[in-house]
């Protein structure tokens, strides 16, 4: 089999006639006369049948091989309707057993977390192989959707003096003897300072938050995409972030459609949050909703917790957009909305329906340094951390927005993922660190 050319297995099915494949060994069955093989790898899998009466030379070597052994086989693809994917490699002509694997730790009853604990083995799990290849297209897509519009990439430091999103989900880390620093919580802070100089920014970078929290839609490091923009305001970035979010699913549905297939997603939602428009209501008007069509009892000045965004999400049945969320409980960063609702912030998240995940948060940026310095400080930091910041509003102050969109919140909801660890390779949370 030296001089083979390889094809995927996909390419094989598209070819047909005489192939020679290389992959791994996903299944196996065997019978007085017969070795089945269902053949993996990264494009699909096809059974391949072994024959003791037509393939002497190599049934007995066929015979050991285990689930996840390495092998290089060729033959003729045939149509099959009782062969897993409806065609077979049959007859086989050859076979090269590159490595007998030992026996495989993962078999069909698995608890989640020996599933977890063997993560670097459950990636090549169909499951998983289909949740990475969106993965690829959404984060593709977002660099096609900001590179298109004019948006410089523009990169921050993931080692930080100081919170840009609470101090209490901070991750410290020894800088050098006797200093310290954070993780990246956020890219922004930089950005604001990047924007004075390209105009219109965006990044996609690991980020990091301690979250306390077993919750399913939490990691303790995770991608976030974010963008800036000078002279922006919010009713402009709030159309950005639709926009984004369309076309994310635009390719999505144009390059994973049997990914989509094999994860069980309803794919007529997807088609239709391709093409809908996405309401924006303001946080007082989410309460509304809450309070009257589902007898809640919401008070202003909280923030929504996951049923009440479930509720709101379920309710517009498309990715809904809620801005103007009480000052008191956003960021230092957010500016009230001045002069008439200073209760209210110019911030915005964005919620995904099928669940309410909050897939988006974002905001114009407050030019307002003392305000800022007296909620620094209410929330125990040290206004001086910031002073380069505050430079920004002292030399060519003008109105900013931007935001970040959870790169695995968006997977988990586009592929319909229970828990968000399956939206990245090796998740980190609170009680995983390994492998
Ligand atoms: O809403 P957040 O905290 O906003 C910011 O960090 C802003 N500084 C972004 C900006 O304006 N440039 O985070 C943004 C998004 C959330 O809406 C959520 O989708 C995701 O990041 N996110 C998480 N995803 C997974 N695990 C976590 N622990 C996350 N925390 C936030
Ligand atoms: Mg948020």
């Amino acid at each position: 089999m030296k001089d083979s050319k390889f094809l995927t297995i996909d390419e094989a099915l598209k070819k047909g006639g005489n192939v020679s494949l290389r992959g791994w060994v996903y299944r196996e069955r065997k019978s007085n006369k017969f070795v089945f093989i269902v053949l993996r790898d990264e494009s699909n899998i096809i059974q391949c049948v072994i024959s003791k009466e037509k393939n002497p030379e190599f049934f007995e070597d066929a015979e050991k091989l285990t689930i996840e052994s390495s092998i290089k086989i060729s033959g003729t693809v045939r149509k099959d309707e009782r062969a897993p994917t409806g065609y077979e490699v049959s007859p086989v002509s050859d076979l090269e057993i590159v490595q007998i694997a030992e026996p495989f730790p993962i078999t069909a009853e698995q608890s989640r977390e020996l599933l977890y604990d063997n993560r670097h083995l459950w990636l090549r799990s169909r499951k998983l192989n289909a949740v990475l290849k969106v993965r690829h297209t959404v984060v593709g897509a977002i660099h096609e959707f900001f590179r298109s519009r004019g948006y410089y990439e523009f990169d921050a430091p993931l080692f930080q003096p100081s919170m840009s999103e609470g101090g209490s989900t901070l991750f410290e880390v020894k800088y050098f003897d006797n200093d310290k620093v954070y993780l990246s919580q956020s890219w922004q802070l930089y950005a604001e300072a990047g924007i004075f100089s390209l105009g219109r920014i965006y990044n996609m970078g690991p980020t990091f938050r301690a979250e306390k929290s077993k919750s399913s839609r939490h990691l303790a490091e995770f991608w976030m995409a974010e963008m800036e923009a000078a002279w922006m305001q919010l009713d402009e970035v709030t159309e950005v972030a639709k926009d984004e979010i369309r076309f994310i699913i635009k390719q999505v549905l144009k390059n994973n459609r049997k990914e989509l297939e094999f994860l069980e997603r309803d794919i007529s939602l997807l088609e239709l949050y391709e093409k809908a428009e996405y309401p924006t209501i303001k946080y007082a008007e989410a309460l509304e909703i809450l309070n009257t069509k589902y007898n809640m009892d919401v008070r202003w000045g909280k923030d929504l917790r996951t049923q009440e965004e479930a509720k709101i999400a379920d309710h517009f049945k498309v990715p809904v957009v809620v801005t103007h969320y009480p000052v008191e409980i956003m960021g230092f960063y957010k500016p009230p909305a001045l002069p008439d609702n200073p209760e209210e912030a110019l911030c915005f998240d964005m919620l995904a329906p099928e669940g309410g995940l909050e897939i988006i948060g974002g905001s114009e940026r407050s030019l307002l340094v003392d305000d800022m310095i007296q909620r620094l400080e209410a929330d125990g930091e040290d206004p001086l951390q910031y002073d380069w910041y505050f430079d920004l509003r002292r030399y060519g102050s003008v109105p900013h927005s931007g935001y970040g969109l959870g790169v695995e919140r968006v997977i988990q909801w586009i592929c319909g993922l229970e828990n968000i660890k399956d939206a990245i390779p090796f998740p980190r949370t609170m009680t995983r660190k390994k492998p």
